[in-house]
């Protein structure tokens, strides 16, 4: 099949960059974005660049080239499948909030949607693509809905799960380590997998794209995340020990990522991950272990999340028992709020949690972060039903100097790494903190000795 037209559904962190990438690298293929969220097109259709509804580096300048000429963001959802060979499915897929499964098992309400209006819409062979993270098995219930509710029509779905992360998601895409194509093996589905290997081929390396079945694709997605959310919880783990011991995490980070076999990346202890992703994802493991009876598999995984709790209760309970046991009404400056630095994506920030164990602890918090609306803040806090809206806004304000953040406060507490934070003019800080001027740094960003030689009272993760 000659793929003329894409369409993509949902136009998030993943649709957005995504297609924008195809687009560019393939100028002869009409690439349609669509969304029910009517805000969200109209920024991603935004004039002004710095106005697109995600923040990430060097976005704007792929859209910049690709909007308009071959890349195009719509409301117009029916329109658009019609008129597309090949469909992407790019939806949200939350953990369940309701339920069988409630808190563990992924919510496909979106994606099912999104199966049966293709299957109502469509009026010609489609090939439809499974771009968001699913339990194994998800192509199955979509290729039921497409074959059952549709007139006849035939229907290839393919997985093709995004490894993308965010703040470096335009150099993942541009470069991938590998893309992953699944899917179903008899000669119709080879021919679908090939056109998607046609489309990527445009910029990545052949031997960077792999073709497999369909259940090892979307298995393989689950499990990346949850092999790279194991290594944060395994240093994280560790950086208690270190606490406990005099040995310092980075070093001892340092010295086993050295050994090839281990590998030197995603062993930075922090406050903790975040993201939409790796809770869901290993949550989602867990379930489907769980629901297949295999139990020791299920707990082995589910120990990678209650460790990152812990990890984030841990960062908490060392401001309280530091600042002597009590941090009501006393000043503590937040600095940071996503839930890593170049984005402004504050799903699962470790941020919140803390924020919202001290709050619970009636401190008053100030929060800094580059990126993040006041707006966004609040509303993180409020999904949490800890307290009223009214008491989340007495006790937290949100600045947008970091100098006015910390003025007077007792202590800092960074949540995310941004660079800025390490340019700031630290003796000024200090000279405007209460003494003793404590810094609780959730991410080692900061120069240890450097902050004590100017008065401050460091405390890093996982080092004395
Ligand atoms: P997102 O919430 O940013 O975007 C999803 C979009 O889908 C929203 O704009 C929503 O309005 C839209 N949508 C939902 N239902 C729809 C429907 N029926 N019709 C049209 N639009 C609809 O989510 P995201 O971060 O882009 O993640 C999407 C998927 O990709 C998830 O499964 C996630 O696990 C996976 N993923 C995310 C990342 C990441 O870095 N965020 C990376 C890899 C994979
Ligand atoms: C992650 C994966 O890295 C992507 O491959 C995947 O596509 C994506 O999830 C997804 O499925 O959504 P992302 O969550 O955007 O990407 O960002 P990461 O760089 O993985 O960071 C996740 C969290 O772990 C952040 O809070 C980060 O600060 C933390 N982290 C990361 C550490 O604490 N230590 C590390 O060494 C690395």
């Amino acid at each position: 099949m000659k793929i003329k037209n894409i369409c993509c559904i949902g136009a998030g962190y993943v649709g957005g960059p995504t297609m924008a990438v195809i687009a560019q690298k393939n100028p002869e293929i009409k690439v349609t974005v669509v969304d029910i969220d009517e805000n969200r097109i109209n920024s991603w259709n935004s004039e002004d660049l710095t106005k697109l509804p995600i923040f990430e580096p060097g976005l704007d300048k792929v859209i910049k080239e690709s909007r308009g000429r071959n890349l195009f963001f719509s409301n117009e959802i029916k329109k658009n499948i019609e008129e597309s060979e090949m469909i992407f499915i790019s939806v949200n897929t939350p953990t369940k909030t309701y339920g069988e499964g409630k808190g563990m098992a992924s919510d496909l309400t979106f994606v099912e949607l999104s199966a049966r209006k293709i299957a109502e819409v469509a009026k010609s062979d489609k090939i439809v693509v499974e771009k968001s993270t699913l339990p194994v098995k998800t192509a199955q219930a979509i290729k039921n809905i497409l074959d059952e509710t549709s007139s006849g029509l035939k229907f290839e779905v393919l997985s093709n799960p995004e490894f993308l992360a965010e703040g470096t998601a335009m150099r993942d895409l541009e470069v991938p380590d590998r893309v992953l194509i699944g899917g179903e093996q008899t000669d119709s589905g080879h021919d679908a997998i090939n056109a998607l290997v046609k489309i990527y081929s445009a910029w990545v390396p052949q031997k960077n794209i792999i073709t497999t079945n369909l259940w090892s694709s979307e298995l393989s997605k689950l499990t990346a995340n949850a092999f790279l959310a194991q290594r944060i919880s395994s240093i994280n783990s560790l950086s208690e020990l270190c606490e406990h011991t005099g040995a310092d995490v980075d070093e001892v980070a340092l010295a086993i990522g050295m050994d090839s076999r281990i590998g030197k990346k995603f062993l930075k202890s922090s406050v903790g991950f975040g993201g939409s992703c790796f809770q869901k994802d290993i949550l989602n493991l867990v379930y489907i272990s769980k629901s297949l009876g295999l139990e020791m598999v299920a707990d082995y995984w589910h120990q990678v999340i209650l460790l990152n709790n812990h990890q984030r209760e841990r960062f908490a309970k060392n401001i309280l028992k530091t600042l002597y046991n009590t941090v009501s009404g006393k000043k503590i400056a937040f600095l940071g709020w996503s839930f890593k630095k170049d984005t402004n994506d504050t799903r699962e920030s470790a941020a919140i949690y803390v924020a919202d164990m001290l709050l619970s602890e009636f401190a008053n918090l100030d929060v800094y972060d580059p990126k993040v609306t006041e707006n966004q803040i609040y509303k993180d806090l409020k999904y949490l039903k800890s307290r009223s809206e009214k008491e989340n806004k007495d006790l937290l304000k949100v600045q947008n100097d970091p100098y006015k953040t910390c003025k007077d406060a007792h202590a800092i507490a960074i949540l995310t790494e941004w660079d800025e934070f390490i340019e700031l003019d630290w003796k000024k800080i200090y000279k405007d903190m209460k003494k003793p001027a404590f810094v609780f740094d959730g991410r080692n960003l900061l120069n240890k000795d450097e902050l004590d030689k100017i008065g401050f009272k460091y405390r890093g993760i996982g080092k004395l």
